[in-house]
């Protein structure tokens, strides 16, 4: 009999997993570049990005069921093999594919990628995969939820014990809560477009095949299709971010302060996404925005992003170019560990640690003094993270304004400032979640600078 070969498509996957792998890539980096160059044709390249995606995002899971399954520690394995296996485990427990198909097309892969020796293993491994379904094995190999809850979730949501457990404390020790952010996080979001003031409205964006988003006035969903299809996000008059990252820019936006309002700092502005909503803001009152970048190579970006209406330049927030006290809005969207975007990092979760959590938090402290030292008395800065960790997010905030007691700095309430936003808790700071807002987790505080 003629020997057929492994499917493209899982081909194409299995590259794609080897490389973020390999390289610790992102797959949504990898992925694109992988799926043009193999000429996938759209339906198979969704395919192969759901795999690959679907695959990296529940390799806890998959991996603590292939633990009870091989018969030496899995880093004993080829990687190439565990990750074949990993890739047919997610076919087996999370799509619809027929478990003859998803074994006999793992065993391919293996035997033309790596050769026929671990062909054996693959099909008896996999067979008894197949031999229950995810709720099954959950069930099994999962701790109580009665006696370990963290343990049982981390297991059977896929996500490290550490980040179950700072999501946990963000959420008030709510396990129902924490629970169902565990789930959103494995839900691949929809594109969100903005509507860069000034240069396009929402209107244009639904015109040409977007819904209106659910909160932000700027927000637009594309349901379908490439972004770069609307000749809007070509031009950069639109571009694709996420709600949550525009709430927190309007938010800064639209909170009053008396006297001059003319000079406005984006801290840490690269890529731009923010600096381009706020550039657009700032323009529509007459004010001018300041988009500071420290890498040259990210501050090309905000250039791009920002296009004429902004001033870019590249410094470091920590030995500011600028007089103190001279802006009257600052965001300061400081480097954070990322873990309220992991529904579109399918590998983020893996990689980080709570040491990265840590090690960034004295960045993030002296960020945030740099910034209350470059706005005048009276004046606003907004400390943002996409991260709902308290360590990186309310503990900052309480540290920094600890050194400041006295009326130097008060906090202010940032829901005022997010009009028609449900779900914004007790105040004064604001986190949005991605199973309450459909957003990512973004933290907004805005603390306002005392006249002395
Ligand atoms: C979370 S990102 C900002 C995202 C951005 N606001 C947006 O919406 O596109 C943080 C940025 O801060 C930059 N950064 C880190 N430390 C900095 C510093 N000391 N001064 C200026 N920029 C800094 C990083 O290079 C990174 O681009």
């Amino acid at each position: 009999m003629p020997r057929v070969p492994a499917d493209p498509v899982r081909v194409v996957a299995l590259d794609a997993l080897r490389t973020v792998r390999e390289q610790d890539a992102y797959a949504n980096l990898v992925l694109p570049g992988l799926l043009a160059s193999r000429r996938l044709e759209a339906r198979d390249a969704a395919f192969a990005t759901e795999l690959v995606y679907g695959t990296l995002r529940a390799l806890g899971t998959y991996d603590a069921i292939l633990g009870e399954l091989v018969d030496r520690p899995l880093d004993a394995l080829d990687p190439l093999v565990l990750d074949v296996l990993r890739l047919g485990t997610h076919q087996l427990l999370a799509t619809r594919i027929g478990d003859h198909a998803a074994v006999d097309e793992s065993v391919k892969l293996v035997r033309d990628k790596v050769g026929h020796g671990p062909t054996g293993l693959v099909n008896a491994v996999l067979r008894k995969v197949a031999a229950r379904d995810l709720a099954g094995w959950c069930t099994a190999i999962s701790p109580r939820f009665d006696l370990d809850p963290i343990g049982n979730l981390s297991l059977t949501h896929s996500h490290p014990r550490w980040i179950v457990e700072g999501f946990r404390d963000a959420l008030g020790g709510d396990l129902d809560e924490t629970t169902a952010l565990l789930t959103a996080d494995n839900v691949r979001p929809a594109v969100t477009l903005v509507a860069r003031p000034g240069r396009c409205d929402v209107v244009e964006l639904v015109a040409l095949g977007a819904r209106p988003g659910r909160w932000a006035p700027t927000a637009a969903i594309l349901d379908g299709g490439a972004p770069t299809a609307l000749a809007a996000v070509r031009e950069g008059r639109a571009g694709v971010q996420d709600e949550g990252s525009q709430l927190v820019a309007l938010a800064l936006a639209a909170a009053p302060i008396d006297g001059s309002d003319l000079r406005w700092l984006d801290m840490c502005a690269g890529p731009g996404g923010k600096a381009a909503l706020l550039a657009g803001l700032a323009a529509g009152r007459g004010a001018r925005l300041l988009a500071v970048e420290r890498q040259p190579h990210r501050a090309r970006l905000v250039s791009h992003a920002v296009a004429d209406t902004a001033d870019v330049t590249v410094a470091d927030g920590l030995a500011p170019p600028w007089v103190p006290a001279s802006f009257d809005r600052v965001l300061v969207d400081v480097p954070c560990s990322g873990l309220g975007a992991l529904r579109r990092r399918p590998e983020a979760r893996w990689r980080r640690t709570l040491a990265d959590v840590e090690a960034l938090r004295p960045q993030q402290v002296a960020l945030l003094r740099s910034a209350l030292d470059a706005v005048r008395p009276g004046g606003l800065v907004a400390y943002v993270t996409c991260s709902p960790h308290l360590r990186e997010t309310r503990s900052v905030v309480d540290e920094v304004l600890g050194d400041r007691s006295g009326a130097a700095v008060e906090r202010a309430d940032v829901r005022p400032y997010l009009p028609g936003v449900e779900f914004l808790g007790d105040g004064p700071d604001v986190q949005l979640w991605p199973h309450r807002h459909g957003t990512d987790a973004m933290y907004i505080a805005l603390l306002r600078r005392g006249s002395a």
